[in-house]
C-alpha cells in the first residue's frame, strides 16, 4: 500500500479540506503515515493569502529535495490556494513538485496519484474551479486532531472581492453544503466523543440552502440562523463556534439565535480590517466604522458576555496616518480579546493589483503593524486582568505545555485556561475560577 503524508498550511478551512483528502485518499487505498520519511506522496496543502505565505511553502518544497535524494520513488503534490492561484507555472518554477491540485478537485487526487506513479507525463494540473463542489458527503478523516473538537466546512468559496483579496480566485463561487449532510456530520462527532464543532466559511453569514417548493420557487430556505440551530441541538453537551462572519452581514436574528443556545460559543470573530471609512470603501467591505460599532453594541446587547475578535491590516494603499489612526482608535473603542494582525501584501490578480498602488513603504508598514500590535497587547492584558476572580465551565482539552501537572482547556469565550490537573479529565467540562494572568492566557484551579 502506497503511503500518503499531508502538510497543511493556511486558515482552518484548508485543515478541513486536508481531513477531506484523507477521507478520498484513503478511500481509494491509499494509506496515511505520521512520518514524512515513509510518505510515498507528500502532499502540501497551501495558502495564498499573503506572500509570506507562498515563501514558506517555496522554501519547503526546496527542503524537501533532499529527503527526495534519499527516497527516490518520493512525489511531491502541491494542493490548495497556491496550486490554484499558480497552476502549471508551479512545476515550471519548482521542478520536485509532479503535480498541482486546486481546492475543488480533490476527488481527482487518486487518479491523479495513479498517474504520476505510471509517469505517463502528462501535465498534471487539475485546478478546475467548480460552483457546486462542496464534498458534502464525504465524512473526512480527522487528522491530528485531539479527538475533542473538529472542524465542519460548511460552504465554500466567497464572492465579496475585497479589493485585496485573492480567496475568490482561488477558491470560486460561493456555494452552500446540504444542512442534512452538516448536522449528520455533527451528530456523527458527538457520538465519537467530540465536544466542539467549528463551522467553517469564508462569510458563514451568506450561508443559504434553497428548498424547492412546489411551483419551482425557493422556500423553506436555511439561512445561517437556522443551520445554527440546527447543530446547536444535535446536543446541549456539544458546544459549536463559528468562522468567519463578515460584518456586513452579521444579523440581529444570528445574535437571537445565539442567546438562545448556550452551548453556541460566545466569541464572535468579526474581522474589521481598518478603522477609516476610506479605507473600507477602497477595501470593497461595503460596511462604515459607523456600522461595524453598531453590529459591536448590537453583539454586546444580545450576548453581554461574548468576546470579539478581529483581523486587520496595517499599510493598504495610500493608507494615511490618519487612517492608520482611526484604526488604533477603533481597537480603543472596541477592546478586542484577539486580533489577528497582517502588514498589507499585494497579492496578483486582484482588484488592488489591478488599479490601487502598493504605495506604503515596507519599513512605514512594519511600523504601523507594531503599533497596532503593541496596543492590543495592552488591551488583551486589560481585558484579561478583568477576567481574575470570574468563574467559566472550561471544556478540558489536554496537558499544559509548561506541566503534566497542568491540564488546558477553553472557556465559551475561546480563552485558554490553564489549571492544575487533580482529577479533571480532557473531554469533559469543569468549572474553573480565574485567578492571575498575561495577555494570552488565564490562570486558574478547579471549583470543587
Ligand atoms: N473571509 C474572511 C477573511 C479570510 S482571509 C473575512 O472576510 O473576514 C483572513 C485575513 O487575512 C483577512 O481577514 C485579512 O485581514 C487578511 N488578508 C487577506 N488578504 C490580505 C492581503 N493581501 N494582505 C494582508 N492581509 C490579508
Ligand atoms: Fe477575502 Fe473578503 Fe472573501 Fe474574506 S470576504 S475571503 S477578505 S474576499
Ligand atoms: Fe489561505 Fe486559501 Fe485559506 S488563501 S487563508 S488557505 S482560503
Amino acid at each position: 500500500m502506497e503511503k500518503v503524508f499531508i502538510e497543511t498550511y493556511g486558515c482552518q478551512m484548508n485543515f478541513a479540506d486536508s481531513e477531506v483528502i484523507a477521507a478520498i485518499l484513503t478511500k481509494a487505498g491509499y494509506g496515511l503515515c505520521d512520518e514524512i520519511e515513509e510518505a510515498d506522496f507528500v502532499l502540501i496543502n497551501t495558502c495564498a493569502i499573503r506572500d509570506n505565505a507562498e515563501q514558506r511553502v517555496r522554501h519547503r518544497v526546496r527542503e524537501l529535495r533532499a529527503l527526495q535524494g534519499r527516497h527516490k520513488g518520493m512525489r511531491i503534490g502541491v494542493l490548495g490556494c497556491m496550486a490554484e492561484r499558480l497552476q502549471s507555472r508551479l512545476m515550471a518554477e519548482e521542478d520536485n513538485v509532479s503535480f498541482v491540485c486546486g481546492p475543488d478537485a480533490y476527488r481527482r487526487l487518486p487518479e491523479m496519484l495513479a498517474q504520476v506513479r505510471r509517469q505517463s507525463g502528462e501535465c498534471l494540473a487539475a485546478v478546475e474551479l467548480s460552483t457546486t463542489e462542496t464534498y458534502a458527503e464525504i465524512e473526512p478523516v480527522r487528522l491530528g486532531g485531539n479527538g475533542i473538537s473538529a472542524y465542519i466546512s460548511i460552504m465554500r468559496g466567497c464572492q465579496n472581492y475585497c479589493a485585496y483579496c485573492v480567496v475568490p480566485y482561488t477558491r470560486g463561487r460561493e456555494r452552500s453544503r446540504d444542512p442534512e449532510t452538516i448536522v449528520r456530520e455533527a451528530r456523527t462527532l458527538f457520538e465519537q466523543g467530540y465536544r466542539e464543532v467549528t463551522l467553517l466559511g469564508q462569510n458563514v453569514n451568506s450561508y443559504s440552502w434553497g428548498v424547492q417548493g412546489e411551483q419551482g420557487v425557493q422556500d423553506n430556505t436555511v439561512g445561517f440562523p437556522e443551520l445554527m440551530a440546527r447543530v446547536a441541538e444535535v446536543d446541549p453537551q456539544l458546544r459549536v463556534r463559528f468562522a468567519t462572519s463578515h460584518p456586513k452581514d452579521l444579523s440581529d436574528k444570528l445574535l437571537e439565535v445565539m442567546a438562545k443556545y448556550p452551548n453556541i460559543c460566545r466569541c464572535i470573530h468579526l474581522p474589521v480590517q481598518s478603522g477609516s471609512d476610506r479605507m473600507l470603501k477602497l477595501m470593497n467591505r461595503k460596511y462604515t466604522v459607523e456600522w461595524y460599532l453598531d453590529r459591536v453594541a448590537a453583539i454586546r446587547r444580545y450576548l453581554p458576555d461574548c468576546s470579539i475578535t478581529t483581523d486587520v491590516i496595517a499599510g493598504f494603499s495610500t493608507e494615511t496616518l490618519e487612517d492608520h489612526e482611526a484604526t488604533l482608535r477603533l481597537f480603543r473603542k472596541v477592546r478586542y480579546d484577539y486580533a489577528y494582525m497582517f502588514k498589507y501584501s499585494l497579492r496578483e490578480g486582484t482588484y488592488a493589483w489591478k488599479h490601487l498602488a502598493d504605495d506604503i513603504a515596507e519599513e512605514e508598514k512594519t511600523r504601523r503593524l507594531n503599533e497596532i500590535i503593541a496596543l492590543q497587547g495592552e488591551i488583551a492584558l486589560e481585558n484579561n486582568r478583568k477576567e481574575v476572580g470570574k468563574e467559566y465551565e472550561v471544556l478540558v482539552e489536554g496537558e499544559s505545555h509548561r506541566s503534566k501537572e497542568q491540564l488546558f482547556g477553553r472557556n465559551s469565550q475561546n480563552k485558554v485556561i490553564v489549571f492544575d490537573r487533580r482529577d479533571a479529565v480532557p473531554g469533559t467540562y469543569r468549572r474553573v475560577r480565574v485567578d492571575s494572568c498575561t495577555a494570552a492566557t488565564l490562570l486558574g484551579s478547579l471549583v470543587q
